[in-house]
């Protein structure tokens, strides 16, 4: 293989790339990015990349959660209620299993979006489609669909402060476990899953009591702070190489627009480009792993991107279909095992439950969700492998766009409040609901 570049990508083909119609725009744009500061520090990610090692071993577990296409007009609320979703799931799997939960947030960066087609066509007008807000706008007219490289500029802008909202929560004493109670919203609590979360928070409030009764400094970091980390696909390269420095304390390279960045499912050719820049920076790494992957594929991902059998560096996300997912995933986390590669399994159980419902929606049923999930257990089970984690799309809101869960969402409710831009997202009671059902496959 030839010598790593930051832009040594630039000699593959790289799917998914906008086009920019003004390049001049583009290249000072870039340029732009290039000279402001990291948003991540390596030290960060390295410590991502041990904690992540520690899932690999079998002795953590992974949630990696957030909104499929996060919005450039994401208001304060919203950012805090996606962080409440987020640690109450966390809560509900580390005190139901006892297992410690490494998170990470679909958040802070994820505004690129891999499309299958180039263009949409709606009453013979054919515009380019909306790729994120990074590069564009949803709205179809030219000018909204016209790939905007102001907007890559804007998406730093908007990562950086989403992430000091975030830090300041995590490190601030919102996200102490004294403020269990406070995470639970009323229309999660409302409900029968938000009951448990209630009866769970009330039992690990007495618990701190106690323990404060005993002496014990409850008022210590590992109570009072949480280690959020971000992450995002990394599709936009230019972006991504834009925000890579080297670390002056190694010499090695970091994207530091994340902590951890993944190849989506789409971009994830072995001779490919996204294949080619992640080999080279340090971060913790993921690669979407769907339906049509071999054991070729996927042995050859994880020589690609973690040569060395790092434990922490490679995660693989699987994203099968409820239907297949135990039958095509066994022989794949047989063969990983047996070449004795490290690798943290987690379950995307979204991106291949997806479908149009009979309204014209794209949705997804809670019950293939779960059952996808049951199913990555059961393959693991089945290969004496550690079934690593799981990576949903959610919001906090209040939203009706996956169906059914106890609220029974059915097709008819869906335009209530259907509010992605992108694919549909969980709401916090599905959230809640599906953790209590994943800390009980933990425990068994
Ligand atoms: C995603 O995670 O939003 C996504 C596009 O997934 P995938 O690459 O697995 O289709
Ligand atoms: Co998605």
């Amino acid at each position: 293989m030839d010598q790593w570049r930051p832009d040594s990508w630039k000699a593959f083909p790289a799917g998914q790339q906008p086009h920019w119609p003004d390049e001049a725009e583009l290249d000072q744009a870039l340029k732009t990015l290039g000279d402001l500061p990291p948003l991540v520090f390596a030290g960060e990610a390295d410590q991502l990349t041990e904690q992540l090692g520690r899932v690999a071993n079998g002795e953590a577990f992974l949630l990696q959660a957030g909104d499929c296409a996060e919005s450039f007009d994401s208001s304060a609320d919203s950012i805090r209620d996606r962080l409440k979703v987020i640690l109450q799931m966390a809560i509900v799997l580390t005190y139901s299993s006892g297992v410690p939960v490494v998170k990470v947030g679909r958040i802070a960066g994820q505004f690129a979006k891999p499309r299958s087609s180039n263009t949409e066509t709606v009453d013979d007008v054919e515009l380019p489609s909306f790729r994120g807000h990074i590069v564009n706008e949803p709205g179809f007219t030219e000018g909204q669909r016209r790939a905007n490289p102001q907007r890559l500029l804007q998406a730093y802008h908007n990562s950086a402060s989403t992430l000091n909202l975030l830090r300041a929560f995590t490190k601030g004493g919102y996200a102490a476990l004294s403020e269990v109670h406070a995470w639970n919203q009323e229309f999660v609590a409302s409900s029968p899953a938000g009951q448990r979360y209630t009866a769970l928070a009330t039992e690990l409030d007495n618990a701190l009591r106690f323990m404060e009764a005993c002496g014990i400094d409850t008022a210590s970091q590992s109570v009072s702070q949480v280690d959020l980390y971000t992450s995002h696909e990394a599709l936009l390269l230019g972006f991504e190489q834009a925000l890579t420095r080297q670390d002056s304390r190694t010499g090695n390279w970091y994207d530091c627009s994340a902590h951890m960045l993944w190849i989506g499912e789409r971009t994830r050719d072995l001779d490919g480009a996204h294949v080619e820049f992640l080999r080279g920076v340090q971060n913790p790494l993921g690669c979407k792993v769907g339906p049509t992957a071999t054991v070729e594929d996927v042995l050859g991902i994880c020589e690609a991107l973690n040569p060395d059998r790092v434990p922490g560096r490679l995660t693989l996300i699987t994203r099968m279909g409820a239907e297949d997912i135990t039958e095509r995933l066994t022989p794949l986390l047989k063969a990983v095992d047996d070449a004795g590669h490290p690798v943290v399994w987690v379950c995307d159980p979204m991106h291949g439950n997806t479908f149009t419902s009979p309204s014209g929606r794209k949705t997804r049923r809670f019950d293939d969700v779960l059952a996808e999930i049951s199913g990555f257990f059961a393959a693991h089970d089945a290969a004496g492998t550690w079934a690593g984690g799981v990576h949903v799309e959610l919001t906090g809101d209040d939203v009706t766009e996956c169906l059914g869960g106890a609220q029974e969402i059915a097709d008819e409710d869906l335009d209530s409040r259907y509010e992605t831009m992108c694919d549909p997202r969980l709401n916090g009671r599905q959230s809640v609901d599906l953790a209590f059902a994943v800390s009980d496959l933990l425990r068994t």
